[in-house]
């Protein structure tokens, strides 16, 4: 079998870009892991930076995102005692997007269906070989036992940070930075209508806390906890006293409103960024390439930000013949992951508790700075609200 890209991983990441290069006819198979259900029904961040509504919105996906989607102005940062609103719209010119990525998955598979292109779910045993010459191809066995082999043009490896496309990298060329937190978030997602408008940021002694959400009637919340937190210690009463004490209920006549957890995890926190993201013709996009710890929400942000120049770089290369784009692709796609690989660090580090007491009065010092000084309050809503594509 035959084709211009394949695609390793139907994340978000490699569902864009399929459906991105289909507009510009460029034909591609999706090799995918999981079963379709699962990958419909994983449950991820929730904030879409404006730039990332424009692009959904400008390649045919943005329907039901426009009628479903909550527009946030902006986000709450608080501390014992405090709690000040961040107005993007005012700081930075762009607003963010409430829209769960399990919606955003689901909008590109029906569109990927639609457009009637191949995909391969329940893949196993998916190699890629001679990813440095001129004609690369993918060898898995699909979901009836058969063994495949997909010749390409190109190989874009979207398949997430346990994916095999980074280990196809050749080992020399390739230079990772790695940095593990020394917490985790218990993510909690509830049956209850939000007690807040927009999301809250808490600094806390007992650990952060976070309220997000999902819908007009589904919450979203995350506390810190050890990255090795046994996940049965937290009953639905003590998930709830631990978000009243931290999110600061009580306080100047705010409440917060419990109801039914549907669903708890552990989710670990870690900084991954590996160089360069295109070895001839393998192209690394999203998780694939870099993690970032979810506080500035920007992993599927990004993911979106690298497809949107792969995209562009893939098509002028295999329809117009110029590998011009191809060739700065990787150097263009780092300056933005590291520019969010250090705001998601920075948030990271200033609402998380760790360290000592000096430490967290620094935090302290750090979170009113970011209140007191429109300049420290921009920086925040600049990078949170997005950079523009191609930054
Ligand atoms: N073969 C085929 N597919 C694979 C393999 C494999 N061996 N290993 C992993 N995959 C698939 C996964 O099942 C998943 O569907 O690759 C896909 C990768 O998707 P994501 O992990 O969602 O990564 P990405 O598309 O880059 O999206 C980034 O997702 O993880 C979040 O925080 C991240 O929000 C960010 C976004
Ligand atoms: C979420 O709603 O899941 C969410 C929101 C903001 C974050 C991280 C996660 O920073």
């Amino acid at each position: 079998m035959r084709t211009q890209v394949a695609i390793i991983g139907a994340g978000p990441a490699g569902l864009l870009l399929s459906q991105m290069l289909g507009l510009e006819g460029i034909e591609s198979v999706l090799i995918e892991r999981q079963s379709p259900e699962y990958v419909r029904s994983r449950i991820r961040a929730g904030i879409l930076e404006a730039s990332t509504v424009e692009l959904l919105k400008q390649v045919g996906v943005g329907e039901r995102l426009a009628a479903e989607s909550m527009e946030h102005r902006g986000i709450y940062l608080q501390w014992p005692g405090e709690r000040h609103h961040l107005d993007f719209v005012k700081l930075a010119g762009r607003s963010v997007s409430v829209y769960g990525q399990t919606e955003v998955t689901k909008d590109l598979m029906l569109a990927r269906e639609r457009a009637g292109q191949q995909t391969y779910y329940e893949a196993t045993d998916v190699e890629l070989h001679d990813v440095g010459g001129d004609s690369p191809y993918v060898t898995f066995v699909d979901a009836s036992g058969q063994p495949q082999r997909l010749d390409a043009d190109a190989i874009a490896g979207c398949d997430g940070f346990h994916g095999p496309s980074r280990k196809a990298m050749p080992e020399a060329e390739q230079r990772t930075w790695e940095k593990e937190y020394p917490f985790a978030w218990l993510g909690v997602l509830a049956d209850v209508a939000p007690s807040t408008d927009e999301l809250i940021y808490a600094w806390h002694p007992d650990g952060f806390a976070m309220h997000s959400m999902r819908s007009s009637h589904v919450s979203r919340f995350y506390l810190q906890v050890r990255p090795d937190e046994d996940i049965n210690a937290w009953s639905d009463d003590r998930i709830w006293a631990a978000l009243t004490t931290r999110l600061g209920a009580g306080q100047h006549g705010w409440k917060l409103e419990t109801g039914v957890v549907t669903e708890k995890s552990v989710l670990p926190m870690r900084s991954f960024v590996t160089t360069p993201m295109r070895h001839g013709r393998l192209f690394l996009a999203g998780d694939a390439a870099h993690i970032v710890p979810p506080t500035g929400a920007k992993g599927l942000n990004l993911a979106v930000a690298d497809v949107a120049l792969l995209a562009r770089a893939l098509t002028t290369w295999l329809r117009d013949g110029s590998e011009k784009l191809a060739e700065t692709y990787s150097d263009t796609a780092l300056r933005r992951v590291w520019r969010c690989t250090h705001f998601s660090w920075w948030m990271t580090t200033m609402l998380h508790r760790h360290g000592d007491d000096f430490d967290a009065q620094l935090q302290l010092s750090q979170l009113q700075r970011t209140i007191a000084s429109e300049a420290a309050s921009t920086e925040l809503a600049e990078n949170y609200a997005g950079l523009p594509i191609g930054y």
